[in-house]
């Protein structure tokens, strides 16, 4: 496979880690941003030590300016980027009728207004290029909706409409653009969640247990290859048959 470049969002949270140690074992060159340098760094060393170089860049992905910069820097470090995995997010569950307007725009922010902020410093050079893959990192509850996380939902949806739309956009130019909608993860983010009511949700899940990073990265990177050229617009559920929309 040809090496790329590939930009991760939130590359060092618990799905994000799995996605970019996956495309680096794949060949790829791979970058990150943060946001708390001290805590990058150490991720970081850890990556190293399990045998992952990984570009670590600062950048705030809820800014266009800050996206800029980020993605510029990627650039000198690593190369103009050719694969982005739009990842960063996060959750802020309250019912609606308790939610203030902070957990509403911060959660708005982080998880979809990124897409545009990053996604617009790349695809100048995709569509020159010729070749690029964009993955939006949705969620089963984007699907389906969430009790507690009718923003989340709320963005989660819309990431895949913005994926649509670009797909058609810049379908012939060799740039695909997909989603991905992980079901619920043993990450942080799902640990976060009140044990009896984690617990109920994973009652769900036909398979039984919560997924793995790994599953969501491997996934991801089914869109990677020349051989995956067809396929845009997709949005590939991995959720342990928790949800079965089509
Ligand atoms: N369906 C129906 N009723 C529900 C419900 C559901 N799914 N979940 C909670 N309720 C009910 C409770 O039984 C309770 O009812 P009673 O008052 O009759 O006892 C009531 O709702 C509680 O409502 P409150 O407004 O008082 O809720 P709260 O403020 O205590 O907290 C909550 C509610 C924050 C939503 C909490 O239930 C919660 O954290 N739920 C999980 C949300 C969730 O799934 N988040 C996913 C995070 S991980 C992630 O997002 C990753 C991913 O992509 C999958």
């Amino acid at each position: 496979m040809t090496t790329r470049t590939a930009l991760v969002t939130g590359g060092t949270g618990g799905i994000g880690t799995a996605i970019v140690q996956r495309l680096a074992s794949l060949g790829h060159r791979v970058a990150t941003n943060f946001r708390d340098e001290a805590k990058a760094t150490a991720w970081q060393a850890q990556m190293k030590d399990q045998g992952f170089d990984v570009t670590i860049v600062p950048g705030d992905v809820t800014d266009y300016a800050s996206a800029d910069a980020m993605v510029r820097a990627v650039e000198t470090a690593i190369g103009p980027v050719d694969i982005l995995v739009n990842n960063a997010g996060i959750t802020r569950d309250g019912t609606f009728h308790k939610m203030n307007p902070k957990q509403w725009h911060d959660v708005i922010s982080t998880n979809l207004d990124s897409c545009f902020n990053v996604t617009r410093q790349v695809i100048d050079g995709m569509r020159e290029r010729k070749w690029g893959r964009i993955v939006q990192i949705s969620s089963i509850n984007g699907q389906k909706g969430q009790y507690g996380q009718a923003n989340y939902a709320a963005a989660k949806a819309g990431m895949h409409g913005f994926t649509i739309s670009l797909a058609q956009e810049n379908a012939k130019f060799g740039i695909t653009v997909n989603t991905v909608s992980p079901g619920y993860i043993g990450t942080d983010m799902v640990m976060a969640v009140p044990e009896e009511v984690r617990a109920k949700i994973t009652a769900q899940i036909p398979i039984g247990r919560l997924g793995k990073p790994d599953e969501i990265a491997y996934a991801v990177a089914f869109f990677m290859p020349d051989e995956a050229a067809w396929i845009t617009g997709a949005n590939l559920s991995a959720n342990g048959g928790h949800y079965m929309g089509w």
